[in-house]
């Protein structure tokens, strides 16, 4: 059918739009069904080099980077093993190609609603074996019961191939539904806990490709096997009363400006929140009211 200008979905029929001629419905409907989706390369409107561009880019960073500077190291019990690199949108302006690319933004709009933020971007690199990562979603702070609307979502590049023997995200198809975040008694044996492996599907994906979840879907990884790389990169959005992980205010304005109006509000620059006797800024608060669309352009 046909999409009007419906002044009753907050902004959903201009996503929906993007969605359709993006041809992504498919995937709407399988996040909506399962909880997750897999958005090939073909499909994502990147170069067909943009994977190998960003893992080139992911190595030198890795190589780069002083370990001992990452908090995260210094702990033994660590959700997640392997590197993980922080902060890319400060990095390098790829990582802002990569976040701002349409598919990307249309899921975030779709999962979180068109005043949605960037919540974080993280690469995860494992060079060499690697444990599994226990069964979580990522609501990080927000408490059981989960609304069934995501607070977050997660869109990732794949950069490697990703299969179980490369330590793949494993997932719970329809978890989302849950509304709860899994407990002890919910981590699948090749975790070291007691659930039938048979709940947890491996997603396979191919370089380029885009893994994108709901952000009460509960994953996990399997445990990586194999001597060869494996790596991708997290772009995490969020509705717009979540604080995000990461702090951008030390984003150079020359990196934002190619991105204009749309990555400053995505990093936080339009924020409505944070004001003091002045108060809010009626432009800012005005771009995240879901009328302001179709009443003001
Ligand atoms: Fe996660």
């Amino acid at each position: 059918m046909e999409i009007g200008n419906w002044r009753s979905v907050a902004g959903m029929d201009a996503t929906y739009r993007e969605a359709r001629a993006l041809g992504v419905e498919t995937n709407i409907a399988e996040l909506e069904a399962f909880g997750f989706t897999v958005v090939p390369p073909e499909k994502n409107g990147a170069s067909k080099d943009f994977a190998k561009r960003l893992m080139a880019k992911v190595a030198q960073l890795a190589a780069e980077e002083d370990t001992s500077q990452v908090d995260l190291n210094k702990h033994e019990n660590r959700p997640a093993y392997g590197r993980q690199l922080f902060h890319l949108l400060a990095k390098d302006p790829l990582f802002i190609e990569a976040a701002m690319n349409p598919v990307v933004r249309t899921f975030g709009s779709y999962l979180l609603g068109r005043s949605y933020l960037l919540y974080s971007m993280v690469a995860f690199l494992k060079e060499a074996p690697a444990r599994s990562t226990p069964m979580h979603c990522d609501s990080v702070g927000v408490p059981t019961p989960l609304p069934f609307y995501g607070s977050v979502c997660n869109v990732s590049w794949v950069l490697t191939d990703y299969t179980v023997e490369n330590g793949t995200l494993g997932m719970v198809p329809g978890s989302h539904r849950f509304c709860r975040h899994p407990t002890d008694f919910e981590q699948p044996k090749f975790v070291g806990g007691p659930m039938d492996e048979a709940m947890v599907t491996p997603v396979l994906a191919e370089p380029g490709s885009l893994i994108i979840f709901h952000g009460n879907t509960w994953h996990c990884t399997y445990p990586k096997t194999s001597e060869t790389a494996r790596a991708h990169i997290a772009t995490a959005f969020c509705r717009n009363y979540i604080n995000p992980a990461e702090d951008y205010s030390d984003l150079s304005p020359d990196l934002i400006k190619p991105y204009g109006d749309e990555l400053a509000r995505l990093v936080g620059r339009k924020a409505w929140q944070g004001y003091g006797a002045e108060g809010p800024k009626l432009d800012d608060m005005l771009l995240v009211r879901p009328a302001y669309q179709t009443m003001y352009g």
